[in-house]
C-alpha cells in the first residue's frame, strides 16, 4: 500500500521530508517512514513504491548487526508487536505493516555526524575548489571518489531549511560540549567502520554515511547516548557497487539514481530550475527508482523483501 502521509491517531511530532514521527507517550516515539522521495532537497510530488519499507526495515536490519557494538533506538519493527504495544494503531496495521519503527524517545543532538569514507559530493566540491574540507586542509593531490584512510568525521549543522552546512569538529564541541562531541565522533567511526566490513563483504562501498544521536531522558543512571534516526540507508549515506569502483570521477550509487539522472536532464534541458516544484517524474523513473532500493535490501540483506503488506 503507498504512502504518502500518514494520520494516524496519535500526537504528531515532526514531519521530515520522508519520515513521519509520532508520540507514543515520554519514553516512545513512533517513526513513520512514507514512501515520498526527495532529490537535491526537494519533494517529489510522486511516491515510490516500497521506499517506506526499504528505509525501515534496512535500518532495523543494520541495528540488529550492530547490536553489540552501539545502543540504539529501536524497540520494534514489527508490525503485529508495534500493536501490541501501541493497541491505537490496530486499525493501521496494513499501511504501516514494514514501514513503523517503535523507538525510545531521546533529546537528539543538533549535528549530524558524517563519516566518509570516500571523497565525494560536497566535499570533494570543496576540496577541489579549495583543498579544504569544513575550512580545514585535507592531504594534497587527490581524486574524485578517492579513499579516505582514516575516514573523516564531518559533522554538519541540522538545517531546517534548506542544505546542511559542514561544521569543524571545534564548532561541534562549542555546539555540544566537548565531551558529548568526542563521544559522537567515537561511536560514529565505530558504527561506520563496522558497516563498512559488513558492506563490503557483499559487494558495496558505503562511500559516507550520515548518523544522528540522541540522549536518553527519563533515565536514572545517567545520562546516555544512543544511536537514532536511520541509519546505514541509502537515504543517509551513499552507496557504490565495488566491482565498478573506479577513482578520478564520480561513481554510480544504488538508491536514488534512476530518479538524480532523470532530473538533471530536466534541469539541462531548462524545464526544471531545481526549486519546488519539480517536474512530474514518468513512471518508468519512479519503477527504476523503486527497484533500486528493492535491490540494495536485498543486496545488503540477502533476502527480498517481504512486499505483502498484510503480513
Ligand atoms: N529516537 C529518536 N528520538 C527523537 N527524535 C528522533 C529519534 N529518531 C529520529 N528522530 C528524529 O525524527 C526525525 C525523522 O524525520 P526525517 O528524517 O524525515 O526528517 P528530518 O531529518 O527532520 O528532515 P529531512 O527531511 O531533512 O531528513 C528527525 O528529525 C530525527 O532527528
Ligand atoms: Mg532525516
Amino acid at each position: 500500500m503507498l504512502m504518502e502521509a500518514s494520520a494516524l491517531p496519535l500526537t504528531p511530532f515532526r514531519r521530515g521530508k520522508v519520515r513521519d514521527v509520532y508520540v507514543v507517550d515520554d519514553e516512545r516515539l513512533l517513526l513513520v517512514a512514507t514512501d515520498r522521495v526527495s532529490a537535491f532537497d526537494v519533494v517529489m510530488a510522486e511516491t515510490i513504491p516500497h521506499k517506506g519499507a526499504v528505509l525501515t526495515q534496512i535500518t532495523a536490519w543494520w541495528l540488529r548487526q550492530l547490536e553489540s557494538r552501539v545502543e540504539h533506538h529501536m524497540l520494534s519493527a514489527d508490525m503485529s508487536e508495534i500493536v501490541r504495544e501501541v493497541p491505537q494503531l490496530r486499525d493501521h496495521q496494513r499501511e504501516l505493516a514494514g514501514r513503523a519503527m517503535l523507538c525510545r524517545r531521546t533529546t537528539v543532538f543538533p549535528v549530524e555526524c558524517v563519516v566518509r569514507g570516500y571523497l565525494s559530493g560536497s566535499a570533494w566540491k570543496e576540496y577541489r575548489d579549495s583543498g579544504t574540507l569544513a575550512g580545514e586542509p585535507l592531504r594534497k593531490g587527490m581524486r574524485e571518489s578517492d579513499r579516505l584512510d582514516p575516514p573523516l568525521f564531518s559533522p554538519a549543522t541540522k538545517a531546517d531549511e534548506g542544505h546542511d552546512e559542514n561544521i569543524t569538529v571545534e564548532r561541534m564541541r562549542s555546539f555540544i560540549g566537548d565531551q558529548w562531541a568526542g563521544e559522537l565522533e567515537r561511536l560514529s567511526r565505530e558504527v561506520y567502520e563496522a558497516g563498512r566490513a559488513i558492506a563490503a563483504e557483499r559487494g558495496i562501498i558505503i562511500a559516507d554515511t550520515k548518523f544522528e544521536f540522541g540522549r536518553l531522558k527519563n533515565r536514572k543512571e545517567g545520562e546516555k547516548v544512543i544511536l537514532v534516526d536511520e541509519v546505514l540507508t541509502p537515504d543517509s549515506s551513499r552507496f557504490w557497487p565495488a566491482d565498478v569502483y573506479e577513482p578520478g570521477h564520480g561513481q554510480p550509487s544504488f538508491d536514488k539514481q534512476p530518479l538524480r539522472d532523470y532530473l538533471d536532464a530536466e534541469k539541462r534541458a531548462g524545464r526544471w530550475d531545481g526549486n519546488y516544484p519539480p517536474p512530474r517524474l514518468p513512471n518508468e523513473v519512479i519503477h527504476a527508482t523503486s527497484e533500486r532500493y528493492l535491490d540494495i535490501y536485498r543486496r545488503l540483506t540477502g533476502r527480498s523483501l517481504n512486499t505483502d503488506a498484510s503480513h
